[in-house]
C-alpha cells in the first residue's frame, strides 16, 4: 500500500490546551483520527509523528523523501510550528530529497505578529494551507493527493 506522512513540529503536541483560541479545542490524535479517516477513504497507508526536534523532523524527512523515490509514498503533510519560521535545515531537507510537501498551519499566520509571517518551507512547498484550523490537514492531504496522483 502506498504512504503517506503527516509529520508535526514543535509544540503540536499541546494541541487542545495550547491558546485554544487560536488552535482550537481538538488534540493532535484527534487530528491524527481525521487524518487516518481521509487516508482509509483514499486508499493510503498513514504515518503521523510529531517532534519537538528539529532533528528528528529533518530525519523524517530524508527517509520520506527516500520513499517516495523508491515510489513507496506519495508525499507528506507538514506543520513545522515555529521551525517554519526559523529553519533554513528544514528547507534544506525538503529541497534535498525533493519532497512534495503541503505546508499547514491551523492559524493564519499572516493575520499574527510579523515574524509569523515568513517561511523557510514554503519555496520548497509543493502547496500551502493556511487558517482553515485542524481541517487544514483534511485538505492538504486532499491536494497533495491531488497533486501527486491526480486522485
Ligand atoms: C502554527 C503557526 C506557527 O507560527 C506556530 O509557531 C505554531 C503553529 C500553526 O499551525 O498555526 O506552532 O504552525
Amino acid at each position: 500500500m502506498t504512504s503517506v506522512y503527516v509529520f508535526n513540529g514543535p509544540n503540536l503536541n499541546l494541541l487542545g490546551t495550547r491558546e485554544p483560541e487560536v488552535y482550537g479545542t481538538l488534540t493532535l490524535a484527534d487530528v491524527e483520527t481525521m487524518c487516518r479517516m481521509e487516508c482509509e477513504e483514499a486508499g493510503l497507508e498513514l504515518v503521523f509523528g510529531q517532534s519537538n526536534h528539529e532533528g528528528q523532523l529533518i530525519d523524517w524527512i530524508q527517509e520520506a523523501g527516500a520513499e517516495v523515490q523508491a515510489g513507496r509514498a506519495i508525499g507528506a503533510v507538514f506543520n513545522p510550528g515555529a521551525f517554519t519560521h526559523t529553519s533554513v535545515a528544514l528547507h534544506d531537507a525538503i529541497e534535498g530529497v525533493q519532497l512534495p510537501v503541503v505546508e499547514v498551519h491551523i492559524s493564519n499566520v499572516h493575520r499574527r505578529e510579523p515574524f509569523r509571517h515568513r517561511s523557510y518551507v514554503s519555496p520548497v512547498a509543493r502547496g500551502i494551507v493556511v487558517g482553515f484550523g485542524v481541517y487544514g490537514y483534511v485538505l492538504a492531504l486532499r491536494g497533495l493527493r491531488h497533486a501527486i496522483t491526480g486522485g
